[in-house]
């Protein structure tokens, strides 16, 4: 028996840009190999097919669908979409979210209400549409991806991506107090400092870490964890199977960090 077995999920956000393992794809990944049907979302048709084919690859059962996660339409279509192809929803991953630098004084008005939509908006319109499809199935489970970032300042002005972040923790929270007694578990992980595609992508856009740079970067980036290493996308995928598995099933309404020990000196 693998812990997912009978499942069936999706995965919003489930591409990853630039190639390799992010955290959706990740997880899209990791629960297929642990016995759930995967239904990959993302905003990029190409990027949500090449996760469900990766899946289809090693064997296992997925489909993909383009989709939007700040349009309740689009949101409202991949809820159907597992429900019309699998029969049932279990468990989902909202996993959208970007970065936009800036504090208060230097971040455009277009760019805060830019990020609270792809960040929070979009976990307020995918749990809109599941939790009743959960509900008619006698519940789920829900993993909202959230970061360090809503914590603690990590010397770096992105005020929106913090702000977000922040309140998608008690998004979740209350979101869980609201159905736990339809049995709908609402649980975040609080990724810390990563190795993934976006985190390479951010350093190069943000912080002119150049290719040729890259390893002292990181060797200095790593040094800020006290387990001495970066996380990556796997560390996070395993956490969300813990949150979709009977493993969880009494544990509700959690920010579960995942950080290799980065936020202990808080
Ligand atoms: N990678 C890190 O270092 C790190 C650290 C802490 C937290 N996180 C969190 O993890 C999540 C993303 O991680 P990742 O590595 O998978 O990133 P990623 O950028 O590789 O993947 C995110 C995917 O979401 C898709 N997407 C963006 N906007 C969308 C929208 N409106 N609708 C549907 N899909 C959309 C993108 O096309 C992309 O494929 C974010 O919530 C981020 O805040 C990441």
């Amino acid at each position: 028996m693998k812990r997912l077995d009978g499942q069936v999920a999706l995965v919003i956000g489930a591409g990853t840009v630039g190639g390799g393992w992010g955290n959706g794809k990740a997880c899209a990944m990791q629960f297929a190999r642990d016995g759930a049907k995967v239904v990959c979302v993302d905003l990029d048709a190409a990027l949500a097919e090449e996760a469900a084919a990766e899946i289809r690859a090693e064997g296992y059962e997925a489909i993909s669908l383009a989709g939007n996660a700040t349009k309740s339409a689009d949101m409202k279509a991949a809820v159907d979409a597992a429900v019309q192809t699998y029969g049932r929803l279990d468990s989902m991953v909202n996993n959208v979210g970007i970065v936009v630098r800036g504090g208060v004084v230097e971040l455009s008005e277009e760019d805060w209400d830019r990020a609270f939509a792809v960040n929070l908006k979009s976990a307020f319109l995918s749990m809109k549409h599941a939790i009743p499809a959960m509900i008619a199935n006698g519940g789920g489970s829900i993993i909202n991806i959230s970061s360090i970032s809503s914590l603690k300042y990590l010397n770096k002005p992105y005020v929106a991506y913090y702000s977000t972040k922040a309140a998608m923790n008690h998004m979740t929270r209350v979101t869980a107090a609201e159905y736990a007694s339809k049995q709908v578990r609402v649980n975040a992980i609080l990724p810390g400092l990563m190795d993934t595609p976006m985190a390479r992508i951010s350093a190069e856009k943000n912080w002119g870490a150049t290719p040729e740079k890259m390893a002292e970067y990181w060797d200095k980036r790593a040094a800020q964890v006290p387990m001495g290493w970066l996380g990556d996308a796997f560390d996070i995928a395993r956490a969300a199977v813990f949150f979709a598995s009977t493993d969880a099933r009494w544990v509700t309404g959690q920010c579960l960090v995942v950080d290799g020990g980065t936020t202990l000196g808080l």
